[in-house]
Order: C-alpha cells, then structure tokens, then sequence
C-alpha cells in the first residue's frame, strides 16, 4: 500500500506509519533541510527501501492523480491559508475511495490565540479553523466526495503538558480533530 504524508516534516510521521503498518509510505514538506534531516535520519535507520521524501508544497503536489492509496497529515494545516486547496490536492492524488487521515490542530470559536505559538511567531503565518468550518470543507462536493469519504469521525482533545502559560492557553483553547478511524 502507498501512503502519502503531507507536511512531513524531519520524517517522524512517515517513518512511523511505515513502521507500524509495513505501508510504504512518501513524506513531503515545503522545507528543504527538513526533508535533507528527513532522508538522512531514513538512511540512518536502514528504511528508505519503504519511506521517501520529496520537498514540495501541499498545494501542488508533484504527483500524478490517484498515485496513492491513502494520505495522512499530523499536524500540519495551521500554515495553510487555502485549505480547500490543501485538501483538493489530497483527494486528488490518492485513488477513489482512499482515505485521508487529518490530525489537526483547530482555532476555538472565541477565544483568540496568544502568540508565539510553536508554528508562528505572529498571527501572519497562523491561520487556524474552527472545526465546524473543516467540517464544511470536507462535504464540499468539489473537495472530497470523489473519494467516498463520507464519514468524519471527530475527536476533540485538550492539551494540558506544556509549561508555558500563554502556550498552554491557546492549546486548552485549540481542538484537536480527526477524521476516518482508518488505520492502514
Ligand atoms: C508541526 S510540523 C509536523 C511534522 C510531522 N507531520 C510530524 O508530525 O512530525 C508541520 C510541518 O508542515 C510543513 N508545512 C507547512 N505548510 C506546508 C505546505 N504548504 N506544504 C508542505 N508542507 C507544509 C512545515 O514545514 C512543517 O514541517
């Protein structure tokens, strides 16, 4: 099975689902020395017969359409203004009846977000959704229905570990979702 994770970061996400699941499995990420960090940390634990990375933006993935089985993304919408185009590339590159897996972090409805955050210095690079406003995204025709996703399965957690007080409030406040019960 062929799984593409989106904003893969150093490869942690990628490396792992292959892992547990035996899956191979193509992490991309807009940083060029993250995938660098990526590869070499692959290399180093003997896994690049089954995870490979390329450096490219979700919003024009070097794919052809239905290349994937599946795609996953950890973390990683909270720098993505156009999430519609996010997601229409997702669906676009995996196979009719493929599943993404989002694990996202969200905005709260009112409360705003105390900056720095762990991805933005100032509200410029942040751009959270409510999870209600995903849930739309997600049901337009034009983005996911060609897939057959049609059950999203949300979960919604609190963030209690970190030290830092206004970093702890913006993630008590943040939810964090997940669509599909699908593991590969
Ligand atoms: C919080 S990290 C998560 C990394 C990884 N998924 C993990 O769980 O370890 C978010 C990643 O998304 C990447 N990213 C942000 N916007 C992106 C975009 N438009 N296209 C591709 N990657 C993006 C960032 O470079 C960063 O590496």
């Amino acid at each position: 099975m062929q799984i593409l994770d989106v904003g893969c970061g150093v490869g942690g996400s990628t490396r792992r689902l292959s892992h547990e699941t035996g899956c191979y499995v193509t992490g991309i990420d807009l940083s060029d020395e993250y995938i660098d960090a990526a590869e070499r940390l692959t290399d180093l634990l003997k896994m690049q017969d089954r995870v490979k990375f390329e450096a490219a933006s979700a919003l024009d993935l070097p794919f052809d359409d239905n290349t994937f089985d599946g795609a996953w993304s950890i973390q990683m919408n909270m720098n993505v203004e156009d999430k519609l185009g996010w997601l229409k590339e997702v669906f676009r590159a995996i196979k009719p009846g493929g599943r993404a897996v989002l694990y996202e972090v969200c905005g709260h409805k009112n409360t705003p977000v105390y900056f720095p955050v762990p991805w933005a210095q100032d509200s410029s690079m942040s751009f959270l959704y409510h999870q209600s406003h995903f849930g739309k995204l997600l049901h337009r025709p034009d983005s996911i229905s060609r897939s057959g996703m049609t059950r999203p399965i949300c979960q919604r957690r609190h963030f209690h570990k970190w030290q830092n007080q206004r970093v702890s409030q913006t993630y008590r406040n943040s939810e964090y979702i997940c669509w599909s019960e699908t593991t590969y």
